[in-house]
């Protein structure tokens, strides 16, 4: 009787267990960015406010082109410029002391504003007419406002 046993073939097995370990985790999520904002502009250096003149005027109107007896409105500027008689030019403000809407036609002598019907003087902006509702005296002239002529263009200085 054989009784010779054979066990396995004895092969031993490793588990290679390889420890990878990662051990870095570093997430900075720092990155932001932020709409662009442009530098505010820098501050005019000089004010020449009181400078005693230096010729920087607004020219208005050519002379030759305000009517004699009428005027002429340079509504950007925010002036009439008037011809109350001849080679006499005056200025006054184009902005109705009732309700500040801008005067609209110079006729009849008279600077006129188109909402309520005041009516101001050529010569020296007085109120013809006071709007509707009010007496002249209970309304403001128009402002007179410093013109200078040279040749023949009209500024204001
Ligand atoms: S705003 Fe000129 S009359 Fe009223």
């Amino acid at each position: 009787v054989d009784t010779t046993a054979t066990y396995g073939d004895g092969t031993p097995r490793r588990a290679v267990l390889a420890a990878g370990s990662v051990g870095t985790a570093a997430l900075l999520m720092g990155c932001a960015v932020y709409g662009r904002q442009p530098p505010p502009p820098p501050p005019p250096g000089g004010d020449t406010e009181g400078g005693g003149g230096d010729g920087e005027s607004t020219p208005v109107v050519a002379a030759a082109d305000v009517p004699l007896g009428g005027g002429v409105i340079a509504a950007d500027l925010g002036v009439v410029v008037t011809q109350p008689s001849d080679g006499q030019f005056r200025g006054f403000s184009a902005i109705c002391t009732h309700q500040g809407c801008t005067v609209a036609s110079v006729e009849g002598g008279t600077i006129n504003c188109p909402c309520h019907g005041s009516r101001f003087s050529i010569e020296d902006g007085s109120v013809v007419q006071a709007a509707q509702g009010l007496s002249p005296d209970q309304q403001s002239p128009l402002p007179e406002v410093g013109i200078t002529v040279d040749g023949d263009t009209v500024s204001l200085p």
